[in-house]
């Protein structure tokens, strides 16, 4: 541990030439992350596979384990649930603020238990990250809340539907009011819901359990309540990562290469891919599999951030750092979270030439960054400085790698194994 008690670990990264080779992409921390709230639902036992062994799976199994709900995993990428009903609506502090997900037990908890003690969610710091729209669509279907000493107290007899239209298509807040509705007292309509992969992975584990969900993947839900106790717990396979396919793809880019890319959904990256294309990446995809190819040099783009199917805000730190060796400029518009830029920093010190206003950024090309020391201020942006060390000269080494862990399942040992000049030191 360092003095500031952050550990020590760095990842060194330099460009050793093409990468070549296969690698395979693990289940989506967005969608597993639900799919374990979603256990809080119904007793019995659960079997979730495709798992991806990152912390933020360890962290909600410490906080379900907290809540009642016994978390093992008998191999890699299997994880075990066993709910036998003895639940304590009560998430702990301690728990609840290293991840933002820690929010989606509320909808669950309050449905089955009438009650829930949350202090306010954690999670990657882009400035504010209210829950409004949750708290809101929660009291629409007669839920209370008070908020004191950093904590939220939600209570609600038996919920009752509503009609509910998101000022904004958060997945968050669509998340928990459709776990909400699954024992509400009538039917619980959401227009502009969200409509992420990840959402819609977690309406199908509840479609299994017995839940009544229709529209799933568009952006109006119905959701008719059923019976407290009528549901039964599931088995399910957790959605492919398509963030972790994106930082492979952005990887390639930069270092040059042929990679294929597999137990993808390139269905669920359709947007992104054509956007890859005009940058000069030659993506071929077929079913659950990626073949990229990149020679020569990126051209730029512009991109703006949108709810899905839109550019997610969370391929934005590996699109800037193309661009940042590009040629050209484009000019690149975040409209999720306006602060999320403090990777730029650490890509300007690896000698990019990208300037900030307002919410864009404005990305010249150079023809190659040169390896400095940087750091991970979050999850995406630390896949970003390891990707950004692949387009530069000498050693790029990156400290904060305990944001790396909390989302990707062995970032370096899956670039080592195609030929990057990547270790953990
Ligand atoms: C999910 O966060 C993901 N996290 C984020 O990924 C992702 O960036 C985000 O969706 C958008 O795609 C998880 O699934 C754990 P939102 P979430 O509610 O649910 C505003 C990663 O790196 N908003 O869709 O918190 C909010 O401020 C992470 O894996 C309100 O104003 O996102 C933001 O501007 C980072 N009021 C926008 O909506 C609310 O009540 C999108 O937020 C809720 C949200």
């Amino acid at each position: 541990m360092t003095a500031s008690g952050e550990p020590r670990d760095q990842i060194a990264i330099r460009h050793l030439g093409p990468l070549k080779g296969t690698i395979r992409v693990p289940g989506a921390k967005n969608a597993v992350l639900k799919l374990m709230a979603a256990s809080l639902l119904a007793d019995g036992r659960y079997e979730l596979t495709n798992v991806p062994a990152i912390d933020d799976v360890a962290i909600m199994g410490e906080l379900l384990a907290a809540l009642g709900v016994r978390a093992h995993s008998p191999e890699p990428g299997r994880l075990i649930l066993d709910n036998d009903g003895d639940l304590v609506p009560l998430a702990p502090y301690e728990l609840v603020e290293r991840i933002r997900a820690s929010i989606n037990v509320l909808g669950p908890l309050l449905t089955r238990c009438g009650e829930i003690r949350l202090s306010m969610p954690g999670g990657d710091d882009f400035g504010a990250r209210p829950i409004d729209l949750h708290v809101a669509s929660l009291e629409a279907m007669g839920a209370s809340f008070k908020f004191a000493h950093g904590e939220l107290h939600a209570t609600a007899d038996r919920l009752h539907g509503a009609e509910i239209a998101l000022t904004f298509p958060s997945v968050g807040a669509t998340e928990n009011i459709v776990t909400a509705a699954v024992f509400a007292e009538g039917t619980t309509t959401i227009d502009n819901a969200a409509r992420e992969p990840e959402v819609v992975d977690m309406c199908d584990l509840l479609v299994e359990m017995g839940a009544d969900i229709t529209g799933i993947g568009t952006s109006r839900l119905v959701v008719d309540g059923v019976e407290r106790g009528s549901l039964k717990a599931a088995d399910h396979r957790t959605v492919p990562d398509r963030i972790q396919a994106a930082t492979y793809l952005a990887a390639v880019a930069v270092a040059g290469g042929e990679l294929d890319i597999v137990e993808a959904r390139p269905e669920h990256m359709e947007n992104l891919l054509a956007r890859f294309v005009e940058m000069g990446l030659d993506v071929s995809a077929d079913a659950g599999r990626l073949h990229v190819v990149a020679e020569g040099r990126l051209h730029s783009i512009d991109v703006p951030t949108l709810p899905y199917p839109g550019i997610a805000t969370d391929y934005k730190p590996l699109i800037i750092t193309m661009l940042s060796v590009a040629d050209g400029a484009g000019i690149v518009t975040e409209n999720l979270y306006p602060g999320r830029f403090r990777y730029v920093e650490e890509l300007i010190r690896l000698g990019a030439n990208i300037r900030t206003t307002g919410h864009h950024a404005v990305v010249r090309g150079v023809p190659r960054l040169s390896g400095a020391p940087v750091r991970a201020h979050d999850i995406r942006a630390g896949a970003a400085m390891v990707v950004a060390g692949l387009a530069a000269d000498g050693v790029t080494t990156v400290s904060g790698v305990q944001h790396i862990d909390r989302g990707y399942d062995d970032l370096v040992g899956r670039l080592a194994a195609v030929g990057a000049g990547i270790e953990r030191i």
